[in-house]
């Protein structure tokens, strides 16, 4: 395999090896937004992209696949449980996220997220050409960018935060607050979703090295007693909007998404919700007060029915069993109480689905629902607003979101006011369609223009800024 001029590195590769239905090894496309986002922009620039493969010890040769070098990183069993469900997702996942459930501080997870950081920054430095070009993304993987710089200092780093950066009073709590912010400033430039991150960031970065910090740019020591700059800003991502168009175009999904509804009984309204299972996204606030406006006589199963697609995801760690616990009670109360021979109340479906059954179920429904208690950007929002080509539909999202920041024109909500959040689900259902064309035509300006084209342009440009200023 050549020296990639240009190398991500992710904590998964875009695919990841599954057992087939007749136990032989497929590759199948890995979850979560990430590997949406930077696909088309991998495939163009024909680089390399470094990552987990999904399964506890295997170890695989680099391969092509799509177009696209991969180079697997192989993690044990044991590093699975301390550097991915661990430090990654039971101490940084919900630190970052305003400690919606409590981050557990292991020096053990540390331990091992040290040894696996240490372990992809090798893999990108032996791949990347000289003075080429390496993006590393995203929390799992915070110390890789001062790491490459250690063994590559010739090659350019970029580094994009997918999730929000946590105030510095939360931040604070991390017995390794330090580490991990020197290791962020490896890279040239660090990416955020909103621009409160990137000031979160910031004033960690003052408060506990300081550094020097003017604007966007800090000023770093270096080794050998020099300095250099790193810049902290905002690239809000976005999505490839073209196969969203596109099917949503299609008479065979447009078909498909007539069948949903009949399936459903024609109810006059379909409310959708499309999310991962994770306590980030204010599923149990959504069915409560769905719940509620059945209960209060104010909208009936024959009338309106809500779809949640709950994918499953971190299925061995507490905080994600609990939380399945607690919505599947919830559900199953609702629609013990609700439900008739011919409608549900709710349609729960804790299963993931190709991206043409999405793309039916967005245009099946008549609102989507986002309410997260706290969301790096929710690309789902952007998704469903891609496919309103006749611009109808309402979108309620969650100021808690770095979509919010953008999508002005939806209804803005605040999920933990559940009084709020069903007077605004009742607005949607109520929406005269004057209303919902004339906010969905303005957000979907906004998704169209900005797409992730866009988006990894902008990033990209920064990053060749600050290195040849
Ligand atoms: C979020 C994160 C991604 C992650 C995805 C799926 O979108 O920002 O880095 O890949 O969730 O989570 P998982 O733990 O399955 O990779």
């Amino acid at each position: 395999m050549p020296a990639a001029d240009f190398v991500v590195v992710a904590n998964r590769l875009p695919v990841d090896r599954v057992e087939g239905p007749n136990g032989e090894e497929v590759w199948r496309t890995s979850p979560g937004g990430l590997v949406a986002a930077l696909e088309p922009m991998m495939r163009s620039a024909h680089g390399a992209w470094v990552g987990w493969a999904g399964q506890p010890d295997v170890a695989l040769d680099p391969f092509e696949i799509n177009g696209i070098d991969l180079v697997p990183v192989p993690l044990s069993a044991e590093e699975i449980a301390d550097y991915y469900e661990g430090f990654a997702n039971d101490t940084i996942w919900p630190l970052y996220h305003d400690v919606i459930a409590p981050p557990q501080y292991h020096r053990e997870w540390w331990d091992a997220y040290v040894r696996v950081n240490r372990r992809f920054a090798e893999a990108a430095a032996s791949v990347a050409a000289q003075d080429g070009t390496v993006w590393v993304h995203d929390y799992q993987l915070q110390l890789v960018p001062q790491m490459i710089r250690e063994l590559r200092p010739d090659v350019t780093i970029g580094y994009f935060h997918h999730i929000p950066f946590p105030p510095h009073g939360l931040y604070a709590q991390l017995p390794w607050r330090d580490q991990v912010i020197k290791g962020l400033l490896g890279a040239d430039v660090i990416g955020f979703q909103r621009a409160q991150d990137a000031t979160y960031f910031l004033t960690a970065v003052r408060r506990r090295l300081r550094y020097e910090v003017k604007g966007s740019s800090v000023t770093v020591p270096t080794d050998d007693g020099g300095r250099r700059t790193a810049v902290a800003r905002a690239f809000p991502i976005s999505i490839d909007t073209t196969p969203y168009k596109e099917l949503a175009a299609s008479p065979e999904i447009r078909a498909r998404a007539a069948e949903i509804r009949a399936s459903l009984g024609n109810p006059k309204k379909i409310l959708l919700g499309v999310d991962r299972l994770d306590y980030t996204k204010g599923i149990n606030h959504r069915v409560k007060a769905y719940g509620e406006l059945l209960e209060d006589g104010r909208i009936g199963v024959e009338d309106v029915t809500l779809v949640q697609v709950a994918s499953p995801s971190r299925e061995r760690v507490d905080a994600y069993v609990h939380l399945r616990d607690e919505i599947e009670l919830a559900v199953g109360r609702i629609n013990g109480d609700h439900d008739t021979m011919g409608h549900t109340a709710i349609r729960y479906l804790h299963q993931g689905y190709p991206r043409e059954e999405m793309v039916a179920l967005y245009l099946a429904a008549d609102v989507m629902l986002v309410t997260a208690l706290r969301d790096g950007m929710n690309l789902v929002a952007k998704e469903y607003v891609a496919t309103r080509a006749d611009n109808h539909g309402v979108l309620v999202l969650s100021e808690f979101t770095g979509a919010a920041d953008e999508l002005r024109q939806a209804v803005l909500v605040n999920p933990h006011d559940i009084a709020g959040l069903k007077d605004a689900i009742m607005r949607a259902i109520e929406m005269p369609p004057a209303e919902q064309s004339r906010r969905m035509r303005a957000l979907r300006r906004r998704v169209l223009e900005n797409d992730v084209s866009a988006w990894s342009a902008s990033f990209l440009q920064a990053l060749s800024d600050v290195r040849r200023p």
